[in-house]
C-alpha cells in the first residue's frame, strides 16, 4: 500500500525566524505521525534551520529545486549533494513556477518569468535522473495551463510531461519517484481541481507509468495533487482511489492548517 504524504511547499516565503516558527508548529501538531510522510520544503536559505527543527522527528525535509551538476561554476545553483548535507531526502523538480508555466496571471509577466527560470521537459529529466543518482527523492511536477485544459490538450500534455521526466529511469529508481499533478490554473487561485478530475489524471499518470515499467510499479507509486489544497477541500481528495496525497502551497504556511491537512491524510489513508 501506498503511505500518504503531505508535502508543503513554502515557494519564497519564510525567513529563517519565521521558518523555525512554522517548522515548530508542525513539528507540534505532527512530528511523530508515522501513518502519514509529511515532507516541509521551506527556501534553500532555511533548509538548515527547519532540518534542526525536524531532527527528531518523523518528518521529512524537501528542497525546492536543484542543478544536475555536482558542482562548477553555476552561480546562485545547488546541486543535490549540497541538499543531502542540509539533510533534504526530497526534492522538488519541475515546479510550474519554474517551468515559467504560468496560466493564470499577466501573460507578459509569465513570459518574463520562462526566461528567467526556464525549466523545460529535459532539464527536468536531468534534474530528476541527477537527484536519484545522488540519493534524493525527486517530486516531479507536472500539470496543465488553462489554455490547454480548454483545448482539450490535458492528457497530452500531461503524459508528454511525465514521459519525458522520466527518460532513462530505471525501475528501480523510479521506487523513489512521486510524481505530484498540479494544473497550472488551480495553483494559488483557490480554484481547485474537482476531485474526480484530479483522481482521473492522477490514475493517466499512474497507466502512463504502467506502459513504462510495470503495473506492479506504477501502482507502488505515488501520485500526489497539487493546487489549491486547503482544509476545506482536503477530504474529497483525500478519498480518491489514485490520490496519494497533496504538494501544498498557501495553506502549508500555517501550521493549523496544514496539521489538518496531514490530520485529513492520516484518518482517510493512514494504516
Ligand atoms: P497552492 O496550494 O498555494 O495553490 O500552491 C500549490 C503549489 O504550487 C504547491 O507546489
Amino acid at each position: 500500500m501506498r503511505k500518504p504524504v503531505m508535502a508543503g511547499n513554502w515557494k519564497m516565503n519564510c525567513d529563517n525566524e519565521e521558518a523555525e516558527e512554522l517548522a515548530n508548529g508542525v513539528t507540534a501538531r505532527a512530528g511523530l505521525n508515522e501513518k502519514v510522510q509529511v515532507v516541509l520544503c521551506p527556501p534553500a536559505t532555511a533548509l538548515t534551520t527547519v532540518g534542526k527543527v525536524i531532527a527528531n522527528s518523523n518528518i521529512a525535509l524537501g528542497a525546492q529545486n536543484m542543478f544536475w551538476e555536482e558542482s562548477g561554476a553555476y552561480t546562485g545553483e545547488l546541486s543535490a549533494q549540497m541538499l543531502l548535507s542540509c539533510g533534504c531526502e526530497y526534492v522538488i523538480v519541475g515546479h510550474s513556477e519554474r517551468r515559467g508555466r504560468f496560466g493564470s496571471v499577466d501573460e507578459d509577466e509569465a513570459d518574463d518569468l520562462a526566461a528567467v527560470f526556464g525549466d523545460t521537459d529535459a532539464t527536468v529529466n536531468r534534474k530528476a535522473r541527477a537527484a536519484l543518482a545522488a540519493g534524493l527523492k525527486p517530486i516531479i511536477c507536472c500539470g496543465e495551463l488553462l489554455a490547454e485544459r480548454q483545448e482539450g490538450k490535458t492528457d497530452e500534455v500531461v503524459v508528454a510531461q511525465v514521459k519525458a521526466a522520466l527518460e532513462g529511469i530505471s525501475a528501480d529508481d523510479l521506487a523513489n519517484v512521486t510524481f505530484a499533478y498540479e494544473p497550472v490554473w488551480a495553483i494559488g487561485t483557490g480554484e481547485v481541481c474537482d476531485a474526480d478530475e484530479a483522481n482521473r489524471v492522477c490514475e493517466l499518470i499512474r497507466g502512463t507509468v504502467g506502459d513504462m515499467y510495470s503495473a506492479d510499479l506504477a501502482d507502488e507509486m505515488r501520485v500526489l495533487y497539487g493546487g489549491s489544497v486547503k482544509p476545506a477541500n482536503v477530504r474529497g481528495l483525500m478519498e480518491q482511489e489514485h490520490i496519494d496525497g497533496g504538494l501544498v502551497g498557501g495553506a502549508s504556511l500555517d501550521a493549523d492548517s496544514f496539521g489538518e491537512l496531514i490530520t485529513a491524510a492520516e484518518e482517510i489513508r493512514g494504516q
